[in-house]
C-alpha cells in the first residue's frame, strides 16, 4: 500500500515533471513562430508572385508625399501602410554624382515626419535630424548637390521616436547614385540590375501589420516572421542565363541575414554602402545587417531553364535570431547570351592612414534590461549615455580625419551608424575577428556581434552642424542607441 503510494506520489511528480517540459516545449515552440520565417499561416502560395519593382524617377525634380496608403504585402489582401507616393518601397530615386536633388516633400501622414538620406553626404538642415520635423500637412523643399560616388544609399525617415515604426510601415527607399567610373564597367543594367530591399513583418490574421514593441521586443529589436522583398511577401523572379546585379539593401528593423543562394553557389560581392569595392569579392555567404546595402552578381549562366534557386539566410549563432529561411525565388526560364564579362578590377579605393588622424574616439556600447531611466527607457547605450537631441556628444572639425573605436560589450548584435559620412573598417577583433567583403569598400554602417570592436576609419564633410550616429536596430535606436555629433 505505502510502496503504491509512493510509486502514485512518484506518477504524479513525473506528470507534473512532464507537464512543466511540455509547457516548456510549447513555450519554446510560441517564441519559435516568431523567430523562424516562414510559418506559411496564409492561404498565399509562397514564392508564386513576381517579384515588384519600385518606379524609378529623377532625383532632380520630384514631388514626394508621405501618406497613409493600402499594399499587397500578402498577394491577394489589402496592408495598410504609410508609404511615400503610395509605393511600398518608396520610388527608386535615380541622380548622377554632382546633379542637385530637388524634392518637394508634402507630409499628409496625420503625425510629423522627415527624410534622411542613408549614408550621403548633405548639409545638416538637409540630414533629417531627429528634431527637425515636418508637421502633419506641411511641406518642405529638400535641395543639395549630390557628392557621393555611385552606390545604392537609401531614404528613410528619422523623426525622434517614431523613425522605427514610420519605416517598418513602409516608409523606405532606394536612392540610386550613378557616375561615369561605375558606367564604364557595362555592369548588368537595365533588367539586370534588381533592387531588392529585404524586410521582415509580423501580420495579425487580417494580414494588417503589428507593431507594438514590448521591452523584451527593444532588447531584440522588432523581429518578423514574415519575409517581405520590395514590400512583397516570398516573390519570385524569372531570370535569363547569364549575370545579375543585385543592390541589396537591408531595411529591417532589427533582422540580420546570412545571404547565400540555396544550391550553395559562389556569388560576387562588387560593393557596399558607399558603392564599388576595388574588385570582385567571391563567396558563399554573407551577413547583412539593417542599414546595410550589398552591391551583388549571380552567375545564372550555368544553369538549365527550369532550374529554381533562393536567395535565403543562412543559419548563424545570435541569442534571438539566426535560423535558417528563404527570403525569395529564382526562376531560370529563359536562356539568353552573356554580353557581360566581370572585370577583375572595379575601383580604386583610397586608403586613409590612420597615422593621419586628428583625433581617435572610443565608444562603448552596452544593453541593460534594467535600463538608466524610469519607464523602460535607455536599456541601450553608448558611452553610458542615451540620446538627448540637445547635447552635443562629440565635437569634430570639419574636414577632420578621425578613427573610431566601437566595442560591443553587450550579448546582442548592433549594427553602428554614421550620419554624414563614408569610413573604412580598419580592423575587427574579438567574435569573428576578421573583416567581410563588404568591408573592402567605404561603409556608413558596420555590425558589431557580441564582443567584438571595431576601428573605423574617416574623413568628415566640411558641411558644419548636428548629425546623429547610432544603432541602425531601430529598436535599440528609439531607445536611446543614438549620441550627437557636431561638425563645426
Ligand atoms: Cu538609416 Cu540614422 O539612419
Ligand atoms: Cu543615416
Ligand atoms: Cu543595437
Amino acid at each position: 500500500m505505502k510502496n503504491q503510494k509512493l510509486s502514485f506520489h512518484k506518477w504524479m511528480q513525473s506528470i507534473g515533471i512532464n507537464f512543466m517540459i511540455i509547457t516548456i516545449l510549447v513555450m519554446a515552440c510560441k517564441k519559435k513562430e516568431i523567430e523562424t520565417p516562414f510559418p506559411n499561416n496564409t492561404s498565399y502560395q509562397l514564392f508564386t508572385t513576381p517579384l515588384k519593382r519600385p518606379a524609378t524617377v529623377s532625383g532632380t525634380s520630384a514631388s514626394f508625399t508621405a501618406s497613409a496608403a493600402s499594399a499587397e504585402v500578402v498577394p491577394g489582401s489589402n496592408t495598410s501602410v504609410l508609404a511615400y507616393n503610395n509605393s511600398v518601397p518608396g520610388p527608386t530615386i535615380s541622380i548622377n554624382f554632382g546633379q542637385t536633388l530637388n524634392i518637394n516633400f508634402l507630409n499628409s501622414l496625420s503625425e510629423g515626419t522627415n527624410m534622411h538620406w542613408h549614408g550621403l553626404d548633405v548639409p545638416a538642415n538637409q540630414d533629417g535630424f531627429p528634431t527637425s520635423i515636418i508637421g502633419s500637412g506641411a511641406n518642405f523643399n529638400f535641395s543639395f548637390p549630390v557628392n557621393n560616388r555611385a552606390g545604392a544609399y537609401w531614404y528613410h525617415p528619422h523623426p525622434e521616436g517614431a523613425t522605427a515604426s514610420q519605416a517598418y510601415k513602409g516608409m523606405a527607399g532606394f536612392f540610386i547614385v550613378r557616375d561615369a567610373e561605375e558606367s564604364s564597367l557595362n555592369l548588368p543594367s537595365g533588367d539586370y540590375e534588381v533592387p531588392i530591399a529585404i524586410q521582415d513583418k509580423r501580420l495579425d490574421g487580417n494580414n494588417q501589420l503589428i507593431y507594438n514593441p514590448t521591452s523584451n521586443d527593444i532588447m531584440t529589436g522588432w523581429l518578423g516572421d514574415k519575409i517581405v522583398v520590395n514590400g512583397v511577401y516570398a516573390p519570385y523572379l524569372g531570370v535569363a542565363t547569364r549575370f545579375y546585379r543585385f543592390r541589396v539593401l537591408n531595411g529591417s528593423n532589427a533582422r540580420i541575414y546570412n545571404l547565400a543562394l540555396s544550391n550553395g553557389a559562389d556569388f560576387y560581392v562588387i560593393g557596399s554602402d558607399g558603392g564599388l569595392l576595388a574588385a570582385p569579392v567571391s563567396v558563399q555567404s554573407l551577413m547583412l545587417s539593417p542599414g546595410e546595402r550589398a552591391d551583388i552578381l549571380i552567375n545564372f549562366g550555368s544553369y538549365s531553364v527550369g532550374t529554381e534557386i533562393y536567395l535565403q539566410s543562412n543559419s548563424f549563432t545570435s541569442m534571438s535570431q539566426g535560423n535558417e529561411f528563404k527570403i525569395m525565388k529564382f526562376k531560370v526560364d529563359k536562356n539568353e547570351v552573356e554580353t557581360f564579362s566581370l572585370p577583375s578590377s572595379l575601383s580604386v579605393i583610397n586608403t586613409l592612414s590612420p597615422a593621419s588622424a586628428d583625433t581617435i574616439r572610443s565608444f562603448i556600447l552596452k544593453a541593460d534590461p534594467m535600463g538608466s531611466m524610469p519607464g523602460m527607457s535607455g536599456m541601450h547605450t553608448i558611452n553610458d549615455k542615451i540620446f538627448d537631441a540637445a547635447r552635443v556628444d562629440e565635437m569634430v572639425k570639419a574636414g577632420a580625419t578621425e578613427v573610431w573605436e566601437i566595442e560591443n560589450t553587450s550579448d546582442e548584435p548592433h549594427p553602428m551608424h554614421i550620419h554624414g559620412v563614408q569610413f573604412l573598417v580598419l580592423q575587427r577583433t574579438g567574435g569573428r575577428n576578421s573583416l567581410i567583403a563588404t568591408e573592402n569598400g567605404w561603409k556608413d554602417t558596420a555590425l558589431l556581434m557580441p564582443g567584438e570592436k571595431i576601428k573605423i576609419i574617416m574623413k568628415f564633410s566640411s558641411n558644419p552642424g548636428k548629425f546623429v550616429f547610432h544603432c541602425h536596430n531601430l529598436e535599440h535606436e528609439e531607445d536611446g542607441m543614438m549620441l550627437v555629433f557636431e561638425i563645426m
